[in-house]
Formats: C-alpha cells, sequence, structure tokens
C-alpha cells in the first residue's frame, strides 16, 4: 500500500451529526474531536509525514457568536488536554492561520503547544485555525512584496518554488490527498496551492463517525488513482 506523504482533511459535518440527534452543535464538534485523535493517531502509525486539519475557516468567524466562542473554548480545552499525548506520541504541531482573530489565552496555548512539540520528528500535525486559502496566497504575496522592496530580492527571483517559501506549508510535502467528510463537494477556501495536484476523496459520512476504516477506505482509493502530473508514462 502506498502510504500519502500529505493528507489533509476538511472535516465537516459536526453540525449535522449533533442536530440529528437533537443534540446542540458544540456535543457535534466534542464528537469531532473524537475522529481527530483517531486519525491522528492512525496517521502516526502508518508512517504519514504530514496531516493537515481543517479546524476553523476564515468564514466559519461569520457564524453565531455563541457557536464561535464554544470553538475558541473546545479548541483551548483540547490543546491543553492532547499536548503531552501529542509530544509522547513524537508529534510536531504547527498551527496555520491568522490566528490574532483568536482570545489571548488560546494564542498563548497555541504558541506554547508548537514550542513544546518542535523538536519531534513524527508525524507532523498541522491545525488549519482561521485558515483560508485565498488569505494564505495574499500573506505570502505580501511578504514577497516586502523583500522586493527592501531590495533582498527582484521581481524576477519570484518563482513558483520561491514564493511557495512563503506560504504556511512551505516546508511541508504537497498534499497528496485531500479528504471531505458529509458529502459536500468543495473546498470552501480550505488549501488552494498546495492542492494543485492532490487526489480528492469524498464521503458522505459525517465528521464524528469518521474512523479508521473511514480512512483506509480513503488511502485504497489513493491507491486505485493514475497520478499523471500531466505526464504521459512513454509506452
Ligand atoms: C465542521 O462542521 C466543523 C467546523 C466548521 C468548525 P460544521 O459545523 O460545518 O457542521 P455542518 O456542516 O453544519 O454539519
Ligand atoms: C469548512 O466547512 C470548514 C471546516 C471544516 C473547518 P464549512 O461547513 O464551514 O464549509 P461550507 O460553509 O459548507 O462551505
Ligand atoms: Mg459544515
Amino acid at each position: 500500500m502506498n502510504i500519502p506523504k500529505h493528507i489533509a482533511i476538511i472535516m465537516d459535518g459536526n453540525g449535522r451529526w449533533a442536530s440529528g440527534r437533537s443534540l446542540p452543535r458544540i456535543v457535534g464538534h466534542q464528537q469531532g474531536v473524537k475522529a481527530v485523535r483517531t486519525v491522528v493517531k492512525a496517521c502516526g502509525a502508518m508512517g504519514v509525514k504530514t496531516l493537515t486539519l481543517f479546524a476553523f475557516s476564515s468564514e466559519n468567524k461569520n457564524r453565531s457568536t455563541e457557536e464561535v466562542s464554544l470553538l475558541f473554548k473546545l479548541f483551548l480545552t483540547v490543546l491543553k488536554q492532547e499536548v503531552k499525548k501529542l509530544n509522547k506520541h513524537n508529534v510536531r504541531l504547527k498551527i496555520i492561520g491568522d490566528l490574532s482573530l483568536f482570545p489571548e489565552d488560546v494564542q498563548k496555548t497555541a504558541a506554547e503547544a508548537q514550542t513544546l512539540l518542535d523538536n519531534n520528528n513524527g508525524l507532523t500535525l498541522v491545525i488549519a485555525a482561521n485558515y483560508g486559502g485565498q488569505w494564505d496566497i495574499v500573506q505570502a504575496a505580501r511578504q514577497a512584496a516586502q523583500a522586493a522592496l527592501n531590495g533582498d530580492i527582484k521581481p524576477e527571483d519570484i518563482t513558483i518554488d520561491s514564493f511557495s517559501n512563503y506560504l504556511s506549508l512551505a516546508n511541508e510535502p504537497m498534499v497528496d490527498l485531500l479528504i471531505r467528510s458529509s458529502g459536500e463537494l468543495r473546498i470552501s477556501n480550505f488549501l488552494l496551492w498546495d492542492v494543485a495536484y492532490s487526489e480528492f476523496y469524498f464521503t458522505d459520512t459525517l465528521w464524528p463517525d469518521f474512523d479508521e476504516t473511514e480512512l483506509n477506505k480513503a488511502i485504497v482509493s489513493f491507491n486505485h488513482r493514475d497520478r499523471r502530473f500531466g505526464a504521459r508514462k512513454e509506452k
């Protein structure tokens, strides 16, 4: 079995999981955390190099203030709870996105967790929080423009390779497999640049029900893809 180096997941369907059971949406998000634990463990065990999880999009702040603040709280609790276990499992943590929106205690805990896990060399777990693919390209473009303005680079030095160094996922392999749960067939402003040649896998399963069996199904499907990257094998 060919294991993808980099798997990215749009963890969608928590709200529908909860409302299908007449429960508040936050219960769906709490159940979603269990699925995160399962997937992180499984990816680490099978030797995935990078796992990028879409936790909160730049558009999700437009939800009710109640849901947004409960999500921030949940994020903080989970970060605090899991960091020791992640360390034990040699997981490196990287949080990408515009964290300035987050309450200060969340920003502080996020920074501390990343520092603590920085020297680990097992799975790299990337959490995309207040992240948007468009935001990422714009912040990279700003850095490149500033470097040109400072005279550190010339505009013609900006190439696909050099530009990608300014993106949030610089140094991570390109995404091999992008998974979205809950039956929606869209990217919702998740990674844009990094999915240039990803294989896409969609499942109707709602995120809280996503487990190791679901992950394995996605990887089996990935193994049946003919990745041509625009070229053709000579006969
Ligand atoms: C995904 O679940 C989690 C977040 C976006 C934070 P949703 O909350 O989008 O669940 P649905 O799509 O409403 O079911
Ligand atoms: C995408 O899901 C964001 C996350 C899973 C974190 P949404 O539920 O926000 O996306 P839309 O609104 O259905 O496109
Ligand atoms: Mg959704």
